[in-house]
């Protein structure tokens, strides 16, 4: 079968290699879709996910067709859609460095759990659009972990894949009213598309006097006026300039999810800080949220349809990867297997 696999910095080959044997606990997945994640073009660049390995087998937002089904496995059948947890797999991360990469066309899924490292989705889900489930889950655990509430008003920055699926958990949760701010007008009209109550353009807009006017006016335990109502922050962006927002002085009790990488440090006054009591959550890939994701994107497929702005075959996996590293270029990137 076709691998496609990083063999050095900036050398993608695609290496015909044995299809994977499964065993009695094991699945055998033909694939469908892969997604091209924005770390996915650095990794080829530097050499790999472990760089200077010998070779570095790339994907890991995977979605496929169960073909074989080991004898100890119950809850999949031959035939299942699936899409699979990369990380929650028994042996190495797919794609992570690992044996295995999702952009080939088999993958064999070790000690598959129905429901947890392999999730069915159903038929009317397009393959472009299930492989959606691994990114956005990322996105649903740092919003998980910011205690969305009915009655909360959010807002996401960066509307890219990740933003847009913070935007999409948050609704899941119910949150009343989502603002995604951006620099990028397209990606904000894709906000609005997907269901965001409004928009900011972060490069010509006062994003806190705009907060303030969206989301009313908070207060600290000083009782500082002026502070945006914003309960929840989320940082699907990652720079400076988001942070700056909302250490300028979030209200009383709000939560600053953060899920972005920041390759900037960021300067923090925390005495400012203690009277609004804010409470800073990061969140790290998705041990356990892919399940809720995948049942989100059964339900409202046509909104996570349009996060995806290009599907490539897979024989041009080379070219989607390059398409995915180019800023502005798209929004999100999806491989398709025949
Ligand atoms: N924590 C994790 O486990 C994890 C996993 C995957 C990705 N990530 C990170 O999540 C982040 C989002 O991923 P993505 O694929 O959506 O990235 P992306 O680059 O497609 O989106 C980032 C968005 O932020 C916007 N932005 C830039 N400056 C801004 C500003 N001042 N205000 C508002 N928005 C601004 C950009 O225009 C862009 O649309 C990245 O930092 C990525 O590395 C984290």
């Amino acid at each position: 079968m076709k691998s496609v696999t990083v063999t050095g910095p900036g050398r993608l080959e695609t290496v015909e290699i044995p299809r994977p044997v499964t065993g009695p606990r094991d699945v055998l997945v033909k694939m469908k879709a892969c997604g091209i994640c924005g770390a996915d073009p650095h990794a080829l660049q530097e050499g790999g996910i472990m760089p200077g390995a010998a070779s570095s087998p790339m994907g890991h937002e995977p979605a496929g067709e169960i073909v074989e089904v080991g004898a100890e496995v119950t809850g999949l059948r031959v035939g299942d859609r699936v899409v699979i947890d990369p990380t929650g797999v028994a042996d190495a991360i797919i794609g992570g460095g690992g044996p295995q990469g999702a952009l080939s066309e088999y993958l064999a899924v070790r000690e598959a759990t129905a429901g947890r490292n392999v999730i069915v989705m159903p038929d009317h889900v397009p393959w472009h659009v299930a492989a959606l489930a691994e990114p956005l889950a990322v996105a649903r655990r740092c919003v998980d972990k910011t205690g969305p509430r009915p009655e909360h008003q959010a807002v996401v920055f960066g509307a890219g894949p990740v933003g847009l699926g913070a935007l999409l958990a948050l609704k899941a949760h119910g949150v009343r009213h989502v603002v995604v701010a951006d620099v990028q007008p397209n990606r904000l009209e894709k906000a609005i598309a997907l269901g965001a109550d409004a928009v900011i353009d972060s490069r010509t807009e006062d994003v806190r006097a705009r907060l303030v006017e969206l989301h009313g006016e908070g207060t600290d335990a000083f009782g500082r006026p002026g502070l945006p109502g914003t309960d929840i922050y989320l940082d699907a962006a990652g720079v400076p300039a988001v942070a700056q927002t909302v250490f300028a002085g979030p209200k009383l009790g709000a939560v600053f999810g953060i899920v972005a990488i920041y390759h900037q440090s960021v300067e923090v006054d925390f005495q400012q800080l203690i009277p609004s009591e804010l409470t800073i959550v990061h969140s790290m890939g998705h041990p356990t949220e892919m399940a809720a994701v995948a049942q989100d994107i059964a339900e409202n497929t046509d909104k996570y349809a349009l996060i995806v702005s290009d599907v490539v075959p897979f024989a041009e996996t080379a070219r989607a990867i390059d398409l995915a590293g180019r800023p502005g270029a798209t929004d999100k990137v999806v491989v398709t297997f025949d």
